[in-house]
Order: structure tokens, then C-alpha cells, then sequence
């Protein structure tokens, strides 16, 4: 009985899929907390901005086409950017699940989803006020081999300017200066927050098919946001 109860179990344990988007302005804090959801659930993080910066890095062709845009503060193209997760979500590892940070940024990404049938489960919008995300830019620290973001005050690392797990150095990005978060703000207004109400919406007329859209307060401690986070996706 207890085996065939555990064999239950393991196929219940298979067959659970975590398709979450994280919505938020620049330093909402996506790319923290995602860390915890991916860990919690099994599932990679996608970040669009991870990906555009090792592309950077790698000085590929599509690292030169974005380079300049990305330390302007800018977006890039809806075209380039629904390709790379196209390609991305093929991957053997997204078969539980995946967890897009940054990703969709504007109405046609959103929409490119929808159309091509990439169901999500849940929508989480962590909401910080801009004059908090300015303060937040300013202390951010990050790990560039593998994203992992700190904070001087609020999220220090272990030893300073080090990397938790790596030990590696850790770097400020190039556009999180303030001038650059101003105006990555205003995008984020202008183009990115009508998600919004695209997911609210969707949310309230389709019930069955519309991801579920979760408000979370972005402000308090990491470990409240994160617990927050984990009860609105249970
Ligand atoms: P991307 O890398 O996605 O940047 P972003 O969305 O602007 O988000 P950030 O990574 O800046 O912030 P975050 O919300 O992850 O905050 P974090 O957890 O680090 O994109 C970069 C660029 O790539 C874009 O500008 C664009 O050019 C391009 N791009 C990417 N995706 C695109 C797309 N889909 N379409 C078009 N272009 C695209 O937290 C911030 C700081 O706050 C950290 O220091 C952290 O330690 C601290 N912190 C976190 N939580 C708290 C808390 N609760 N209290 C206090 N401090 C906290």
C-alpha cells in the first residue's frame, strides 16, 4: 500500500508544471525573488536581460546588435527578443515549467505568447515606487556569470563584493546609473505597465485560460516578499 502510495506520489511529483511571468519595473526586485521561486518549483529562470548581457559579453551578433540600446537604457526589439525566447523555451529543461523575468515587457510580447498558445499559471507583479527603485539601483550589486543580484544595505553579500557562491567579484551595471534608471522607468511606464491591465483583464474574462494575475507589495523585507510570493502561487 505505502509503495503504491510513494509510486503515486512520484508520478504526482512529475507531472506538476510552474509556468510563472514576474512583472515589476526595474529593480522591483524580479530577478531576487526569482531566484527562490525557480528553486522552490524546479524551474529555470528565463531572464531576458541575463541572456541580452551574456550575448553582450560574448560580443555574438546579437550582442553587437543590442549593446547600445541595453546600456541606454532603451528596449530592445519585439522581434529579436520573442526569437530568443522562442528558441529558449525548447529547451529540455523547461519541461516543468519556467519562470520569465523581464519577459514580456510590452503588449506584442505578451500577445506573441498568446497567440503562439504558451500557457502560464500565474502573473506575479511586485509594485515599488520609483523614488524606492532609484535608492535600490544605487546600492544593486551583481554577480555577472550567473546573475545573482545583491544589495549593499538591504542584501549584502557574505563578503563584500563577493559572490556568495562563487566567491567571484561582483559588479554595478552599467545602466543603473541614475540617469539610466529615470528614463528605464519611463519605458517601464510607458510601455511595460499597460501589462497590467492586459493580464488583469484577460484574467477576469477567461478564468479558464488566462494565467492567474497576482498583486504583490514589493516593499518590506525579501523574506516577506518572498513568502508573499510562494502563498499567492499556491
Ligand atoms: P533586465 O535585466 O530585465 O532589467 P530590469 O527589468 O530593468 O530589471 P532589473 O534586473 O534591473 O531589476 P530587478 O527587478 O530584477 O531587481 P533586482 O532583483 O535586481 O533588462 C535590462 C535591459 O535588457 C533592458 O533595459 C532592455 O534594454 C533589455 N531587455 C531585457 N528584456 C527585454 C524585453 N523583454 N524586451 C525588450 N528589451 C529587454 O533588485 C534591485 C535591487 O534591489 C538589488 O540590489 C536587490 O538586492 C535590491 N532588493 C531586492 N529586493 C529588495 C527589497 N525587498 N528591499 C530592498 N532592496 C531590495
Amino acid at each position: 500500500m505505502y509503495a503504491v502510495f510513494r509510486n503515486q506520489r512520484s508520478i504526482l511529483e512529475q507531472e506538476v508544471v510552474m509556468k510563472v511571468i514576474l512583472l515589476g519595473a526595474p529593480g522591483a526586485g524580479k530577478g531576487t525573488q526569482a531566484q527562490y521561486i525557480c528553486e522552490r518549483f524546479g524551474i529555470p529562470q528565463i531572464s531576458t536581460g541575463d541572456m541580452l548581457r551574456a550575448a553582450v559579453k560574448a560580443e555574438s551578433a546579437l550582442g553587437l546588435k543590442v549593446k547600445e540600446v541595453m546600456s541606454s537604457g532603451g528596449l530592445v526589439s519585439d522581434e529579436t527578443i520573442i526569437a530568443l525566447v522562442k528558441e529558449r523555451i525548447l529547451e529540455d529543461d523547461c519541461k516543468k515549467g519556467f519562470l520569465f523575468d523581464g519577459f514580456p515587457r510590452t503588449i506584442p510580447q505578451a500577445q506573441a505568447l498568446r497567440d503562439g498558445a504558451i500557457d502560464v499559471d500565474h502573473v506575479v507583479d511586485i509594485a515599488v515606487a520609483d523614488e524606492d527603485i532609484i535608492t535600490r539601483m544605487a546600492g544593486r550589486r551583481v554577480h555577472p556569470g550567473s546573475g545573482r543580484t545583491y544589495h549593499l544595505v538591504y542584501n549584502p553579500p557574505k563578503v563584500e563584493g563577493k559572490d556568495n557562491e562563487t566567491g567571484e567579484d561582483l559588479i554595478q551595471r552599467e545602466d543603473d546609473r541614475e540617469d539610466i534608471v529615470r528614463k528605464r522607468l519611463d519605458i517601464y511606464h510607458s510601455q511595460t505597465e499597460p501589462l497590467v491591465n492586459y493580464y488583469k483583464s484577460w484574467s477576469q474574462e477567461d478564468v479558464q485560460n488566462a494565467p492567474a494575475y497576482n498583486y504583490i507589495e514589493g516593499v518590506g523585507t525579501v523574506e516577506d516578499i518572498k513568502q508573499k510570493i510562494f502563498a499567492s502561487l499556491s
